[in-house]
């Protein structure tokens, strides 16, 4: 991963870079970077705020030889390998809300977004996106998120660079992407409830559908999250926005 870097100064958003990249046939591993984008996506057709020199802006082509059922789980191989990376270079201690926020003392400060070309049933590449608040100070971020954003130089009281956190997110996402690609994904599972905020509290998932309130249990082998409610019954939830319900 990183082998092909195409670094652009300002692009609208890296991941549609990526897509037409991949069209094209480029290699696994190929990585998009910025250090700007102008209409940054996050999930749910969201805005992702994506400053100049600001934080790290990248999609990642991954090209795994599976069913494209298992996309989900390259999610939380990244999840994982992203915490792991921040843990190292910054000593601090971030945690993952379901599906693929992660967050630090609550707050987010990194976003990942997984889209996927399919050949019939089989994945022909996965687009990764991650977004990591790097060096915004605190009221850098748009009023509408200064309550619920922030970066690790916000976190640490220090500014980093953000070469390095990249290079430690390129060696932990290989390293974690082979060990799924020959173990499966089991031994991921693991650690991504170990870093996980919501296992085992009591939450509120909201959906498109209504709020679901219950305990999280855990994750699947899709990486659907399992919530029981009150009444014991156990119910699957594919895609929601999560709350501790404290
Ligand atoms: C989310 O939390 O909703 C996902 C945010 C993903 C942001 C990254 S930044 C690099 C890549 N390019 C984009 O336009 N989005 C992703």
């Amino acid at each position: 991963i990183g082998r092909a870097i195409h670094y652009e100064e300002e692009v609208d958003s890296t991941q549609k870079i990526a897509h037409r990249l991949a069209t094209e046939g480029a290699v696994e591993g190929t990585v998009i970077v910025a250090e700007e984008q102008l209409s940054g996506r996050g999930r749910l057709d969201r805005k992702w705020h994506s400053p100049k020199y600001s934080g790290i802006w990248m999609s990642i082509i991954l090209r795994p030889n599976l069913p494209m059922q298992k996309a989900p789980q390259l999610t939380l191989v990244t999840a994982v390998a992203v915490v792991q990376a921040i843990e190292e270079v910054t000593g601090l201690l971030p945690q993952i809300k379901w599906p693929n926020d992660i967050l630090i003392s609550g707050k987010k400060v990194t976003g990942i977004l997984t889209e996927m070309q399919a050949d019939a049933d089989r994945i022909n590449a996965i687009i990764v996106g991650i977004g990591i608040n790097v060096n915004q100070k605190q009221d850098d971020f748009p009023e509408e998120i200064q309550q619920i954003a922030t970066s690790l130089a916000a976190e640490s009281g220090q500014n980093m660079s953000r070469a390095r956190l990249m290079q430690a997110v390129f060696a932990r996402l290989e390293r974690l992407y082979q060990t799924y690609l020959k173990e499966g994904f089991f031994p991921i599972k693991l650690l991504w409830e170990s870093y996980a905020l919501s296992i085992g509290k009591e939450i509120i998932a909201r959906t498109v559908t209504g709020d679901i309130y219950g305990k999280a249990l855990g994750i699947t082998e899709d990486g659907v999250l399992n919530i029981q409610q009150a009444n014991g019954e156990i119910v699957q939830v594919y895609s929601a926005d999560i709350f501790i319900n404290e």
